[in-house]
């Protein structure tokens, strides 16, 4: 990593280290939200956008020009890799990943094969070329954890209760692990691609293993997750895990190996830093709904995440999951503002 970038606010906090100011930056900040995006993207739909490397770099910088934000994310999506090889899917504008041919049975299995650094060349074209324009802004790569992968691939697409997937998991228990054993190995490659291309920061992704409790988590998730973060260990860049609704899962998201644990909204900062533990930092939690809010009361509640934050051994400011698309840019530039004019003493 370059040494200014190593001193950036966003990777100090990261490595639990004073920063002049707190870090922020935003999931889904390159979307809907911005004009801009919305101007690039209009004719060309969103796996294209994802293969295309002057796009990725257009749409990665767009939040970092309009906001100023200390950490820009790689433009891509969880879905990226299982399309690289091969598996037949697509992204439905207000739908989500939709996957042709669900996989339930070993011949689908049987489909996932390990991903090569050549299945994705415009993952390491865009990176490389986003590491020179950023200067020592970070910039995080990401992935999709083997828990939510699985879940759009047994269910065919975006599930409210993750029925089949849950089957799966407790009825045939050998196939969920082949299963989450291949995820591990096509998400740990694909970010070591991002990190080896330039990328100094990562966050895995596990957005839906909020529908499983803790004893589950243990014995059917952590040890695929806990397996990808051990094989970044080498890479030296922090490593952050993200999950909805995880209130109950912190400490065990923490230990399955990283260095900077991301909390929704339901759970406030200091009672998350309680249950994760030492160690780590957090990042989060505003509710992304706040900013449709008026000014006024979007501050009084980032204020308190501040303040919160501070129970946390670092603190990197974000919302409690992404951006939604009727947020106005302008309330992201407030809090944006917000947030590098507090004090973190
Ligand atoms: O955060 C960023 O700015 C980086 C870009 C990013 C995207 N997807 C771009 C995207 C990231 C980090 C993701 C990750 C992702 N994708 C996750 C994990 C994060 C989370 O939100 O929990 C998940 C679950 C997906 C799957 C996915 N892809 C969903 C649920 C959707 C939304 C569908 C919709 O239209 O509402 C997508 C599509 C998607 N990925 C969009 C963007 C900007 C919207 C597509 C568009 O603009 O046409």
């Amino acid at each position: 990593m370059n040494p200014a970038t190593a001193e950036s606010p966003f990777i100090r906090a990261c490595r639990r280290r004073p920063v002049p100011h707190t870090p922020v930056w935003y999931m889904r900040q390159a979307g809907r939200s911005l004009p801009e995006y919305r101007a690039v993207r209009a004719d060309v739909p969103m796996l294209a956008a994802c293969a295309t490397p002057d796009l990725i770099v257009e749409i990665t910088m767009q939040p970092v020009r309009r906001y100023g934000v200390d950490a820009a994310i790689f433009f891509s999506d969880i879905v990226v890799p299982l399309k690289a090889i091969g598996v037949d899917l697509d992204i439905k504008p207000g739908v989500g990943p939709v996957v042709a041919a669900p996989i339930r049975d070993e011949a689908g299995l049987a489909a996932l094969r390990p991903l090569e650094a050549d299945d994705v060349p415009y993952v390491t074209e865009a990176v490389g070329a986003l590491a020179k324009e950023l200067g020592p802004t970070p910039l995080i790569g990401f992935a999709g954890a083997p828990f939510t992968l699985a879940s759009y691939l047994i269910e065919g697409g975006p599930s409210k209760n993750h029925d089949r997937t849950k089957a799966m998991m407790y009825g045939e228990p050998a196939r969920w692990h082949a299963l989450m054993d291949r995820l591990a190995d096509i998400t740990l490659a694909f970010l070591r691609v991002q990190v080896q291309a330039g990328a100094s920061a990562v966050q895995l992704f596990d957005s839906w293993v909020g529908a499983v409790g803790a004893e589950d988590y243990r014995e059917f998730v952590m040890p695929h997750s806990s397996r990808i973060f051990a094989g970044l260990a080498d890479l030296d860049v922090p490593r952050i895990h993200f999950g909805v609704g995880t209130g109950e899962l912190l400490g065990l998201l923490g230990e399955a190996g990283a260095d900077v644990v991301g909390v929704d909204w339901r759970i406030p900062l200091d009672e998350a830093a309680r249950r994760v533990g030492p160690g780590r930092a957090l990042q989060g939690n505003l509710d992304p709904a706040i900013l449709l809010a008026p000014w006024e009361v979007a501050e009084r509640r980032a204020l308190d995440v501040l303040a919160r934050g501070r129970a946390a051994e670092g603190h990197i400011f974000n919302l409690g999951h992404g951006v939604l698309p009727s947020t106005d840019s302008g309330q992201l530039a407030r809090l944006t503002d917000l947030v590098h004019r507090s004090t973190t003493s």
